[in-house]
């Protein structure tokens, strides 16, 4: 962690109000330290998979590149930049695809990029994206990390700006679903973090409320490979409601016990 990530950390940690350091559990300070457990891999083995031979972009109807047809997140990218199907690629000054480390063991998902993402093309650059990034650094991540254990990949559910902010509709959804998915695909996270209801919703099938879903994991199933998904708070909802801030703290830690344990 940088000198500048710490006091990032630290400074999300006093908006949250966390100004004691108290452990959930007690602990015997009286006896020696706890022999530490023997060094794991630090990657599960996906990332230790032997190179394949590289695979060969598929056309998909009308000349550009279905999402089943992309076998790189390049293609990807290149898929939606020729995309004429969405509306919202109409309105949108640019295509907002992804964003932070390919090789992350974690992907963040949200919903769809807003004004500040719109114009630099990438997801979670505004106001919520700078909170985003606090959040992360009090946790040890952080988009820029080069180590694929202290990374991560941020996508979004949509990949063009709705006019205004409104609410993407069904159709415009279906249309960057399939592209969100063959993302995950072929990014193999080995945790997904949902930002707000809508992705959570799209990748798990339920329909609860964020309240309700956050801070639980839950499995998604992405072409027949089951990963842990946790759904959490969107860093706006937290900018509107700073005491949720809290739940929000709670799901990090969530997370960092999986990322620790595995
Ligand atoms: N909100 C989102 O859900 N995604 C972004 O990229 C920015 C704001």
């Amino acid at each position: 962690m940088t000198p500048h990530d710490a006091a990032e950390a630290l400074r999300w940690l006093a908006e949250m109000g966390a100004d004691e350091i108290i452990g959930e559990a007690p602990v015997n300070r009286l006896t020696g330290p706890a022999p530490k457990p023997a060094a794991e891999p630090v990657r599960a083995p996906l990332r230790a998979e032997a190179p394949a031979p590289k695979p060969v972009a598929q056309p998909g109807p009308g000349g550009g590149l279905s999402a089943a047809g992309c076998m790189s997140l390049r293609d990807i990218e290149t898929a939606l930049e020729g995309l004429d199907q969405c509306p919202l690629k109409k309105t949108a000054t640019r295509l907002c695809f992804a964003d932070g480390n390919p090789a992350a063991r974690i992907m963040l998902v949200g919903e769809a990029p807003g004004r500040d993402e719109d114009i630099q093309g990438k997801p979670f650059v505004g106001k919520s994206g700078q909170l985003l990034d606090r959040m992360l650094a009090a946790v040890g991540l952080s988009r820029q990390a080069q180590d694929p254990e202290s990374a991560v990949f941020i996508t979004n559910v949509i990949f063009w700006r709705p006019p205004g902010n409104r609410t993407p509709t069904e159709a415009e959804t279906q249309i960057c679903l399939p592209y969100l998915l063959r993302t995950i695909e072929l990014q193999k996270p080995d945790v997904i973090v949902c930002l707000g209801a809508t992705p959570a919703h799209r990748l798990t099938g339920r329909n609860d409320g964020i309240l309700k879903l956050r801070g639980k994991w839950v499995t998604a199933n992405v072409s027949g490979r089951n990963i842990p998904l946790l759904p959490t708070l969107h860093p706006a909802y937290l900018l509107r409601q700073p005491a949720q801030k809290r739940l929000a703290w709670r799901d990090l830690l969530t997370l960092r016990q999986m990322l620790d344990a595995h």
